[in-house]
């Protein structure tokens, strides 16, 4: 199957009560066969509207870290989301809507094959990388799972929230750059 197979199919999904509330259901953007792929929480209000992941406030910073290291959603990334479907009130997706959700992101995992994978934020970092995660001590670090690299870094959110957290999460970025040249990945 393809990619946009799936979203075909991925956009007629009733698993989870999450499908009554959507005005758009947020498969993903980018580099159909990306090396570098990037996992957010769920859609919000802005991603609910137009059907894209990470266009609100959140993303135009997110798309400022991209730019930093020469990455981007239009030339050598895929971005998407736990959930597809957007929590009421931008909640936090619940374990089992999560559990329904990751069907349709390992049918994404093994079509596009990433080599790097990088958890946006604690809600894909514990589902991910480890179900105790914590984003202010494991940020930044790589892990190997079965030959892919997983890395958890600050979410966006967190950051307009927080903005002292801004370097570090530069930092989490500067290390994927250094990661993409180690393993010579061509981007
Ligand atoms: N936050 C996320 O985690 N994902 C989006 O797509 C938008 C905001």
């Amino acid at each position: 199957m393809t990619l946009d197979e799936l979203e075909i199919k991925c956009k007629g999904c009733t698993a989870c009560e999450l499908c009554n509330g959507r005005t758009n259901l947020v498969f993903g953007v980018g580099k159909k066969d990306a090396d570098i792929m990037l996992i957010g929480e769920g859609p919000g209000e802005n991603e609910d509207l137009q059907g894209q992941p990470f266009v609100g406030r959140s993303g135009q910073l997110l798309d400022k870290f991209l730019d930093s290291v020469d990455l981007s959603r239009n030339k050598n990334v895929y971005i998407a989301n736990m959930v597809k479907c957007r929590p009421p009130k931008n909640r936090d997706p619940k374990p089992e809507e999560q559990e329904q959700c990751i069907k349709w992101l390992r049918e994404q995992f093994k079509i596009i094959k990433p080599k790097i994978v990088i958890c946006v934020g604690r809600i894909s970092a514990q589902r991910l990388i480890d179900k105790d995660f914590r984003v202010t001590k494991q940020h930044g670090e790589f892990i190997d799972k079965n030959g892919t690299l997983f890395m958890g870094t600050y979410h966006p959110a967190a950051i307009l929230r927080n903005p002292n957290n801004k370097e570090l999460a530069f930092g989490d970025w500067l290390k994927v750059r250094d990661k993409i040249e180690e393993l010579g990945i061509e981007i």
